[in-house]
């Protein structure tokens, strides 16, 4: 098995992988789903062939853009492309994921891809991989661990993301009095973190004050019920602003100030993160004020990463995929062509 990542190392002599041959570790307990997999007798048979197994260590499916980043990697990494792919969605639960992530090694694919959770709590399971000689590629968020423990990530700037949200809240409020409560991602996600880090950036100085803070986890039923609460708290009168570290979220917050009887986009203003179909609508709708995009179509580089990683093509440690952001009326002119 890995042969292709054998001649990886040979060729790029990346001793960061230190290869023992197989992984020593057993016990793994994830579930792993995949079109591929009932057909499939695992990663050494199909490392004999042309065909190369990749195991998808998915977050879950919280949201629209998980949706479209999910398709859009089950796009690329299709039987048409040379992959079998095995696929795992993790239901947003750190170690459901890093368990799927060993079922992969004890399975001998060919090479892992992440989308981690959380930042933190990847060491011991990528060094297992280095171990056993498998490549790991990230997509999406960041881990904290080494990054001699992995091949290469593709993703977002996550942090600029925040930026860019928080410049147009600075702008829209200047030094107004401004209440602002925020619907925080994933606890101890990269886009949680680095989304607060540069909206906080951005509107330092200005009248905007950040009132109450909590997570959502990304889901619009999260989103609703902190707002359900926010409301409860301060009422529709005590809060000027959400910040919503993503459209879904955004979109369950509208549904509690519908609720209670506000009107979004115009009593308290909202600006979010994402722009996924559902979230372009309402800002074309006027419902969402600002939008900052986080392109989920990250399937094609990824794939091409691991045939580059597994063929021992020099690659980056990271590549960067860019970002737009959208007024109601740039939404209103784009939204119908937009593919996700
Ligand atoms: O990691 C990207 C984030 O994860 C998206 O902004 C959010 O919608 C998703 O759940």
């Amino acid at each position: 098995m890995n042969k292709r990542f054998l001649s990886t190392i040979a060729f790029a002599g990346a001793a960061a992988f230190a290869l023992a041959g197989c992984s020593t570790e057993t016990g793994s307990t994830g579930s792993s789903s995949s079109t591929a997999e009932a057909e499939s007798t695992g990663g050494s048979d199909a490392a004999a062939s042309d065909v190369i197994t990749v195991g998808f260590a998915q977050t879950g499916a919280e949201s629209g853009w998980r949706s479209a980043n999910t398709d859009s990697m089950k796009a690329a990494f299709s039987e048409d492309n040379g992959f079998e792919l095995i696929f795992n969605a993790a239901d947003n639960d750190p170690a459901a994921q890093i368990s799927a992530v060993r079922n992969f090694i004890n399975q001998g694919v060919d090479a892992i891809v992440i989308a981690p959770v959380v930042e933190d709590g990847w060491d011991d399971v990528l060094q297992e991989a280095a171990d056993a000689g498998i490549p790991v590629v990230l997509e999406d968020r960041t881990v904290s661990a080494s990054e001699d423990l992995y091949a290469s990530w593709v993703g977002l700037d996550f942090h600029a993301e925040g930026v860019k949200a928080g410049e147009w809240a600075a702008a829209e409020f200047g030094d107004t009095e401004t209440n602002m409560v925020v619907l925080e991602g994933t606890t101890g996600s990269a886009p949680a973190n680095e989304r607060a880090a540069g909206f906080d950036e951005a509107i330092a100085g200005t009248g905007i004050t950040t009132i109450d803070s909590q997570t959502g986890d990304f889901t619009r039923d999260g989103g609703k019920s902190v707002m359900e609460g926010y409301i409860a708290n301060y009422g529709l009168d005590g809060i000027d602003l959400v910040y919503a570290h993503n459209d879904d979220m955004g979109l369950g917050a509208i549904e509690a100030i519908e609720s209670a009887g506000g009107v979004p986009g115009e009593d308290i203003k909202i600006v979010t993160i994402d722009a996924v179909k559902d979230g372009m609508q309402a800002l074309v709708d006027g419902k969402i004020n600002y939008i900052v995009e986080c392109n989920p179509l990250l399937g094609e580089q990824a794939a091409q990463i691991v045939k580059d990683v597994l063929a021992g093509t020099a690659v980056e440690k990271a590549y960067y995929v860019e970002d737009q952001a959208f007024t109601q009326e740039q939404a209103a002119e784009v939204i119908d062509t937009r593919p996700y």
